[in-house]
């Protein structure tokens, strides 16, 4: 019998195609609803290799009965959803999608940043209401971004790829990461900061850490009181990284002037959250790597990953 391959979201057939020729492959039939947690069990159970979302969690409870299970491709870079030690207890191979996503995610990043800083939804929404009567000096009047310092926070490829962005800006660039970035230090100029200090001297304060115990909650009122009044927040890496109350309050109280969520702790968003009352918030659906072309990339990515590990060779990008 052909190993059995589960693709936990419906991908667009060209993409799953090569996977088929060898193997037995399934896929669950929604684009847009997860694939429910019973019938991923079930499914697991009998798996070679699964093809998971970020949406999905692959812990102990998936991994117990999964007895013919070798690869787990997860189709983001982040990997915060797959339990790392209970795989290498069961001999399962871990695999992410990075560099193949990192300039599409930084442009989003950064449109995020120049969206709340521009004031770009609110203009568009004001047309399109028809409230544009004229002209006038002070309308929808945004603040700058060129010139301004820019502090990443977590300085891994995609923080380096928003920091050569900002170069382009002519920002300075403050970055604070587990460890020091030379590469980014020498070429970009970028400059190490602890996070107190870079709160306190970023116009812009961008997330792009992974979610880990370390980060879980790195943002509460006090880190928000650390900002300037007029900074941005902006987060396209995990929302858990972030209190969400402290951050609706700081920006109902002008604590901090705006933020860009491309995350948030839970997905989707409940549509009557406080923060999306906010005008000073631009949020979008965590989107941050969806081109057409990075998201085929990244299934792609994926599918030699599984066919890697089960013909016994080396995958491309194991998460070690
Ligand atoms: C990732 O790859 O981790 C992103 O969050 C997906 O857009």
């Amino acid at each position: 019998m052909k190993p059995f391959i589960y693709i936990t979201r419906k991908l667009p057939q060209d993409a799953v195609e090569p996977l088929k020729q060898e193997y037995q492959v399934e896929m669950w039939e929604r684009e847009d609803v997860p694939v429910p947690r019973d019938i991923l069990l079930q499914k697991s159970q009998k798996a070679s290799a699964l093809l998971t979302m970020l949406s999905d969690k692959v812990n102990e409870e998936l991994l117990e009965h999964a007895d013919a299970l070798r690869v787990v491709a997860n189709l983001a870079v982040g990997y915060d959803n797959v339990d790392l030690e209970a795989a290498k207890q069961k001999g399962v191979v871990i695999c992410n999608t990075p560099d193949v996503l990192t300039d599409t995610t930084a442009d989003l990043t950064f449109a995020l940043l120049m969206t709340a800083a521009r004031r770009i939804v609110e203009a568009d929404r004001y047309i399109k209401e028809g409230q544009w009567k004229s002209w006038s000096p002070l309308l929808l009047a945004g603040a700058d971004v060129h010139h301004k310092t820019i502090g990443i926070v977590g300085m891994g490829n995609i923080g380096e790829a928003v920091a050569r962005r900002a170069k382009g800006f002519d920002m300075e660039v403050l970055y604070h990461n587990r460890s020091r970035k030379p590469h980014a230090e020498e070429v970009l100029g970028a400059e190490y900061a602890s996070l107190d200090e870079l709160l306190g001297k970023s116009d812009f304060v961008v997330v792009l850490a992974p979610l880990t115990p370390e980060t879980h909650g790195l943002f509460q009122k006090e880190q928000f009181q650390a900002m300037k009044k007029s900074a941005f927040f902006i987060n396209a890496a995990r929302g858990p990284i972030v209190d969400e109350e402290a951050l609706t309050e700081a920006l109902k109280t002008g604590e901090i002037a705006g933020a860009g969520l491309d995350v948030f702790v839970t997905e989707p968003i409940d549509p009557d959250h406080p923060l999306l009352s906010l005008d000073n918030v631009v949020t979008l659906p965590h989107i941050a790597s969806s081109s057409t072309e990075t998201r085929h990339a990244m299934m792609n990515l994926c599918v030699e990953n599984i066919q890697a590990v089960l013909k016994g060779d080396k995958p491309k990008t194991r998460v070690e």
